[in-house]
């Protein structure tokens, strides 16, 4: 066979063989791979055309010709497979990313605030619409703040019954997490004081408090809410109408109130307060224990030993003072039967008992 002739069948073979090859390509990337084996810088068309230098000058362009169709060819083959793979590939993306429309959508719950939050901002919010202003005080406290200048001496035992958890000593003052929120008393009033002001002042002090204690109705972290007043003249009448609107207000009922002579050190004289049922109106049950009464919080007039120990005049101001537990007073307006309930972080609960924002 003539050199020429040998080329041409060669180029035919590959044109044959490479056509069948794209026929069967699978996709586009194997495809591509073919193209560039074929077609390319280093491709089987590439090796053939090294023949065509060794050919006599006069066949050259016979056999370019023929190169020329093998080429156009191959290079039509491809494009016509591509199109036809391209057309494949689509349709299995979409196959791929069906959406089935009918499934019926994940529902996303909604949040809602914890029943104790809720009842922490609303209980705070009758404050501060009498003109109470909020403030609040640290977790971590010191014995003075606490204790001492609430009239709470080292052995006095007040002390040992408030169950304090001390927190790992890192100085010299021995720090605790607060017991109560009267701390706040002391803080707020000497602030006040530092910044050159004078009374009157009135305050709502919001805040988490701890004791080491778990039962129905205690739990080792619980919020109250502090409320005070230091002024000229401040009486226990005072305090009475403040108990009386904030209570009323808060379970949106007239509720009876009843102060009962009581004992707390930073107060004097002290008070704890009742309430008439809300559950008999006072006909006597199970939850008042058939008295008609439920306790609710304490009180008093602050002991002048308090002021003193912030630097207020106590001849010349008085202030009357109450602390209260949200927990308790959420579980009475709530009809909520277990403290623990509010910790537990069950869903059904927190779902059926928080409140929408
Ligand atoms: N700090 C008291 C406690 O946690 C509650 C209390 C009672 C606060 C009488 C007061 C008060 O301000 O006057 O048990």
């Amino acid at each position: 066979m003539s050199e020429i002739d040998s080329l041409k069948s060669q180029l035919e073979s590959l044109q044959a063989e490479a056509l069948a090859a794209f026929a069967a390509a699978a996709d586009l990337d194997a495809l591509q791979a073919l193209r560039v084996s074929y077609l390319g810088k280093k491709g089987a068309l590439t090796e053939v055309l090294k023949g065509v230098g060794k050919l006599p000058p006069a066949d050259r362009p016979v056999i370019g010709k023929f190169v020329n169709q093998t080429k156009q060819a191959l290079a039509q083959a491809l494009d016509a497979s591509e199109a036809k793979l391209a057309v494949k590939a689509k349709a299995q993306r979409i196959e791929a990313e069906r959406i089935d429309v009918t499934l019926s959508g994940r529902k996303r719950g909604a949040g809602a605030l914890h029943p104790v939050q809720h009842g922490l901002d609303e209980i705070t919010a009758i404050f501060s619409q009498m003109g109470f202003a909020v403030a609040e005080g640290p977790e971590i406290e010191d014995e003075f703040h606490n204790f001492d200048a609430l009239n709470i001496p080292p052995e006095h035992p007040a002390r040992a019954m408030h169950d304090t958890f001390f927190v790992k000593q890192m100085s010299d003052t021995p720090m605790l997490l607060r017991t109560h929120t009267s701390p706040v008393q002391i803080r707020t009033m000497k602030r006040f004081l530092a910044e050159g002001d004078e009374p009157p002042l009135a305050v709502v002090a919001p805040g988490r408090v701890y004791r080491c204690d778990y039962d129905v109705t205690h739990s080792p972290m619980f919020h109250q809410v502090e409320v005070f007043k230091v002024d000229r003249d401040v009486s226990m009448a005072h305090l009475k109408g403040v108990l009386k609107h904030f209570l009323s207000t808060y379970f949106e009922k007239d509720v009876a109130i009843r102060l009962r002579p009581h004992y707390f050190p930073f107060t004097e004289p002290s008070a704890e307060v009742d309430i008439g049922c809300v559950f008999c109106a006072g006909k006597g049950c199970r939850i008042c224990k058939g008295s008609g009464w439920i306790e609710v919080l304490g009180s008093g007039m602050i002991h002048p030993n308090v002021l003193q120990s912030v630097g207020v005049d106590s001849d010349a101001f008085s202030g009357f003072a109450f602390g209260l537990g949200v927990e308790r007073l959420v579980m009475l307006k709530q009809g909520i039967p277990d403290l623990r309930l509010f910790f537990e972080n069950d869903v059904r609960f927190l779902s059926r008992m928080g409140v929408a924002k």
